[in-house]
């Protein structure tokens, strides 16, 4: 096994009913000001809203409001919220949302403190501090709420890129699944789809990681069994808490250790592709890609498919494996082939050129442009 670091820092407070602890976390910090990042709307119809503001009040925390992050969040609101946050000053930030509304405080939280945050995404410049980030998940799906990423379109320039940072971890994280009742369907499908592609980023390169590949096993199973108990009954609270930790845990650093990194060309062919029309869910456009790439690469590592189509989908061959996967993803009521998304079979050629930008992805087996336009062909 290789040498690793393990590292999380993040405190986590889970369970139902525990939103309201936020205004004590907050001043039991030392902090008063806060600056609070939501995004269109849905914290204030589910009830959120008012449980967090409330819990402010109670502490006697002033809050600024920077409101409507979209999701695939933009580099112009991340400006946005800087500049507000330079005026009003603020102490900490506070988001209260999905990966969207984290990833655009995490930037907010480095970016205060330069000139131009985009330096950042671009690795021009050496992060040396932050501020405080505190977050309320509603949605289980990328664990930003416990890892050190942040990921940002600059839709002018046509990037979607992440940067990864210690300063980026969470101080306090509250999830409370309950809140995630109010989730359309397809959005309870897009995490799951998401936090299983993280564990698959990591999972694929293992050979003698046995720790790490078994926790990831029971997590791929967990996810996919909690996700087909909630399409049965989307109230059942035991399910959506399992769901939620199994995805936290999936992109926390835990799913990660001994596996070399990781591959993540999926990721980068994905991110291209929400890049190129923002109305694409991450998670979604995961699930057409992941078994795509599947189909190309796994020859590169066979032994490790073959456990994962025994292991997870009982299947003999990973061929097999593959196609019940996407039975499951169609099960599910998602998206199997990228052009149920919309997405025009001329710009493929556009989309792999931009995943490529920054030189060849993955590491299980390196993928050029070309080889990035024929996994898309294969999803198309
Ligand atoms: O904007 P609102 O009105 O809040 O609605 C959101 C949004 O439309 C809605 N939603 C969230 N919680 C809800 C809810 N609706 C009803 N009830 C609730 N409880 O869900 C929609 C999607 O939200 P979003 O935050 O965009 O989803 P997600 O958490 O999947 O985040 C996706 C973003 O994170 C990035 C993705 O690329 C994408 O930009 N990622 C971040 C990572 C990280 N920081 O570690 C890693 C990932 O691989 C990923 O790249
Ligand atoms: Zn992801």
């Amino acid at each position: 096994m290789i040498n690793y670091n393990f590292f999380n820092p993040t405190k986590m407070i889970f369970g139902e009913n525990t939103i309201g602890q936020i205004g004590s976390v907050l001043s039991g910090a030392g902090h008063k000001k806060v600056l609070l990042i939501i995004g269109g709307g849905s914290v204030k119809s589910n009830g959120v809203y008012a449980k967090v503001t409330d819990s402010l009040k109670s502490a006697n925390i002033e809050w600024s409001e920077c409101s409507g992050v979209r999701a695939n969040p933009e580099l112009s609101k991340v400006q946005e919220a800087i500049a507000l946050a330079r005026e009003v000053g603020i102490e900490a930030v506070l988001a209260v949302g999905g990966g969207s509304v984290i990833d655009t405080a995490k930037a907010v939280a480095v970016g205060v403190y330069l000139d131009d945050v985009w330096q950042a995404f671009e690795r021009k410049i050496t992060i040396t501090r932050a501020l405080p980030i505190f977050t309320i998940l509603t949605l289980s799906a990328t664990a930003s709420e416990m890892n050190s990423n942040a990921v940002i379109s600059h839709t002018e320039a046509g990037k979607k890129w992440g940067m990864g940072n210690p300063f980026l971890f969470p101080q306090v994280s509250i999830i409370d699944p309950s809140v995630q009742q109010s989730l359309p369907w397809e959005q309870t499908v897009n995490g799951a789809l998401d936090a299983l592609a993280h564990i698959m980023e990591f999972y694929f390169v293992g050979t003698v990681e046995e720790t790490t590949i078994a926790i990831n096993e029971a997590l791929m199973k967990t996810i996919i069994s909690m996700v087909d108990k909630l399409q049965v009954n989307p109230k059942d609270e035991a399910s959506r808490a399992n769901l939620a930790w199994a995805a936290t845990l999936a992109l926390n650093g835990i799913s990660g250790a001994g596996l070399k990194g990781g591959d993540w060309a999926c990721h980068g062919i994905e991110h291209s592709v929400s890049s190129y029309d923002a109305k694409v869910a991450h998670g979604a456009g995961l699930g057409i890609i992941f078994p795509a790439w599947m189909e190309y690469v796994h020859a590169n590592n066979e032994l490790q498919f073959a456990r994962f189509a025994q292991s997870i989908w009982q299947c003999d061959t990973i061929e097999q494996a593959i196609e019940k996967m996407r039975a499951k993803i169609k099960q599910w009521q998602g998206q199997t082939k990228l052009r149920e998304l919309n997405i025009p079979e001329n710009s493929l050629a556009a989309i792999a050129e931009n995943a490529t930008m920054r030189g060849s992805l993955g590491s299980l087996k390196k993928l050029g442009t070309e080889d990035v336009e024929k996994i898309l062909r294969l999803a198309y």
